[in-house]
């Protein structure tokens, strides 16, 4: 087994990488670590507010023993207890603190803080498994023994997931996304007041668009000389908060290079989301895609949980006759489990088999 540490374990992704990590069979959660307001609290207490509610997000309960157990200053732990740490932290905290740990062992990051800088790759199960190299790269660069290996923004996961299949088999000429983000992805510091999103679309969500935008042409470019030369494909978002407590909706137009037509990207996804089901890694769902063809899905109540949160589902994919080569669908993906934490202990479990860790 190997030994983890989980730092920003209170927050929203911290509880889901904890459900992640229960009863894994390569990973061990051995600390948890926060910040300094919760540490040397008993997890059960960290996670309450000061009038004594408990701020527990996930629809499953916390595993009993990680109640009781108490939580440590990430800013004092000693990485070389550790094999693996996991971040789940606000990214300012992890622009300080995931360094100290990458010069010591590999960390896997939901934060946003490296993910934009040359020699380190954005990791997404399933789609971009050649970027895996560029971490060789960011360890020479900067003498760590480890790395940071960020996973993208959490709207990011269900574009590129579903673009790569169209990517490969027709290219990408133009992107146009329009988001519908549930609560959850916001956090829980200082998250979404309900005043303002119940009964409400919050039209603008400060810098996601940028985020997503390039963040995706990263994600699907390629890798030249140990870096990567992003897609050449124009791109432009549009993101929206909703009042959905998980699941982010998202519907896409793509201008296709060559030639496509709705059977076609069909296939394409179908063949595609069978790419991790034979490889036993534990946390891999047996499709990372599947399409649904009832015109009213997908929907993120009915789902967002599509094996443990794991697949994305794709509907309504048709022909946009108001643009040659174009193609529309709509997606729902778990914006906490494979667009957060599940889907970086997935990468982990993909890196431990590429023998990078
Ligand atoms: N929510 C999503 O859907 C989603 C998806 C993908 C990526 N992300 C990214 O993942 C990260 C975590 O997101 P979240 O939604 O879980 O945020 P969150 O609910 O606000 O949790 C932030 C965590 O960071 C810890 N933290 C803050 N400052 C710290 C410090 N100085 N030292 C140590 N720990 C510190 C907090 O600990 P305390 O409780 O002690 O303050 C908490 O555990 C963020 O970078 C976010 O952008 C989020």
């Amino acid at each position: 087994m190997l030994k983890t540490v989980l730092i920003g374990a209170t927050g929203v992704v911290g509880q889901q990488f904890i459900l992640a990590l229960q009863n894994h069979p390569w990973f061990e959660l051995t600390s948890l670590a926060a910040s300094s307001r919760s540490a040397g609290k008993r997890y059960g207490t960290a996670i309450k507010d000061p009038d004594g509610a408990s701020r527990w997000f996930c629809k499953e309960s916390p595993p009993p023993e990680v109640l009781d157990q108490t939580i440590e200053n990430g800013d004092e732990i000693d990485p070389a207890n550790y094999d693996i740490a996991f971040s789940a932290l606000e990214s300012n905290a992890a622009r300080n603190i995931e360094p100290r740990f990458a010069a010591s062992i590999p960390v896997v990051s939901t934060a946003s803080a490296f993910r934009y800088e040359d020699d380190v790759p954005i990791l997404i199960p399933g789609v971009n498994e050649d970027h895996f190299t560029l971490l060789k790269e960011e360890k020479r660069k900067r003498g760590w023994n480890g790395f940071i290996a960020p996973q993208p923004n959490c709207t990011t996961v269900g574009l590129c997931m579903t673009l790569k299949p169209i990517q490969d088999n027709f290219g990408l000429e133009s992107i146009v996304m329009t988001s519908l983000q549930a609560i959850s992805g916001a956090g829980r510091t200082p998250g979404v007041s309900a005043m303002d999103v119940v009964d409400n679309v919050i039209p603008f969500i400060p810098q996601e668009e940028e985020k997503v935008q390039k963040e995706t042409l990263k994600i699907l470019g390629r890798i030249n000389n140990a870096t990567i030369i992003p897609s050449d494909a124009r791109i432009s978002c549009t993101c929206t908060r909703v009042n959905v407590t998980d699941g982010h909706t998202e519907t896409v137009l793509v201008v296709t290079k060559e030639s496509s037509d709705r059977d076609g990207v069909k296939s394409a996804m179908k063949a595609f989301s069978k790419k991790l089901a034979d490889q036993n890694l534990p946390s891999a769902p047996k499709e990372l895609l599947t399409i649904s063809e009832d015109p009213f899905r997908p929907q993120p109540r009915l789902d967002r949980e599509t094996d443990d949160g794991m697949t994305t589902t794709v509907g309504r994919i048709r022909s946009d006759d108001s643009f040659e080569r174009g193609i529309k669908y709509v997606l729902v993906s778990h914006n906490t489990k494979m667009g957060a934490a599940k889907g970086a202990v997935l990468t982990t479990e993909m890196l431990v088999k590429a023998k990078l860790i």
